[in-house]
């Protein structure tokens, strides 16, 4: 999925957060979006993802414009787009299947959402396929809360990448994970992104993981784009001036 977003602005209670924010992110296309705390990246991602909508500006995904749907549209849109989030959003009493079925959720009738939450789990094949990737599949039929934070986030993930989207954004997804661990995600996800040509775009603090994974890196700072450019362009001087003396607090 394409996305496009064209000066766009959002504030809360007066305060502008991002700023006249303009970018292209072509199909199949990966992005690392990195900056210091409070720069913005996850107020664009939930922008993205249409949870929240610009004072200003305009977002298309895949050449349709989507500020200003109406919660119906929007709605259908966001089947689309699956997000991680940093703190996972699971439901901690459901078993893991569950949760992972419920990143379809939006896309299955009611009925069929219903069956499978209290009935019997449907499509557990590919439950399974998506925790094997995420290597957390022993962990099928264990309620969610008994897991460590890292194993919910595999589950998260799992869930996002059973969904199908065309665009996976992540905020920062491999925080609670350990470095083995993250690295082996974040293969996943690009790997998942190449072999299915899908947009991904990715928050991330470790520098290291965002260069070595990312051909593309765009950098926010105090709501504007500081820099984005191919990640063979992103020298040490730039990001010292990202994360440098002015750093704003968290
Ligand atoms: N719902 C909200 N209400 C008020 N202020 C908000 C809200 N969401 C975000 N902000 C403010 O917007 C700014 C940017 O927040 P955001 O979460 O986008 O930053 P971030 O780059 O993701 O930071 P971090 O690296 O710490 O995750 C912060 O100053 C934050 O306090
Ligand atoms: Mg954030």
């Amino acid at each position: 999925m394409e996305v496009s977003v064209n000066n766009l602005q959002k504030g809360f209670g007066g305060e502008a957060v991002i700023k006249a924010v303009s970018l292209t992110v072509k199909e199949g296309e990966r992005v690392a979006v990195i900056g210091p705390n409070g720069s913005g990246k996850t107020t664009l991602l939930r922008l993205l993802n249409l949870m929240i909508f610009p004072d200003q500006g305009s977002i298309e995904l895949a050449g349709k414009k989507v500020t200003g749907l109406g919660v119906r549209e929007a709605r259908t849109v966001r089947r689309g787009i699956a997000t991680v989030y940093q703190s996972h959003n699971l439901i901690p009493r459901f078993k893991v299947i569950n949760n992972v079925l419920s990143g379809k959720l939006g896309s299955w009738s009611t009925s069929k959402a219903l069956f499978s939450l209290l009935i019997k789990p449907l499509e557990e094949v590919g439950v399974r396929e998506v925790l094997e990737m995420t290597g957390i599949e022993d962990k099928i039929y264990w309620r969610t809360d008994r897991l460590s934070g890292g194993q919910q986030q595999r589950v998260a993930i799992a869930r996002a990448l059973f969904q199908d989207p065309n665009l996976l954004l992540a905020d920062e997804p491999f925080a609670s994970l350990d470095p083995r661990s993250g690295e082996k995600l974040i293969e996943i996800l690009v790997g998942w992104s190449k072999q299915k040509n899908k947009t991904l775009i990715v928050t991330l603090h470790h520098l290291e993981f965002a260069l070595a994974n990312f051909p593309r890196i765009i950098a926010l700072k105090n709501g504007t784009i500081f820099f984005d450019l191919p990640t063979g362009q992103v020298t040490p001087e730039r990001l010292q001036q990202l994360y440098g003396d002015d750093h704003q607090g968290a």
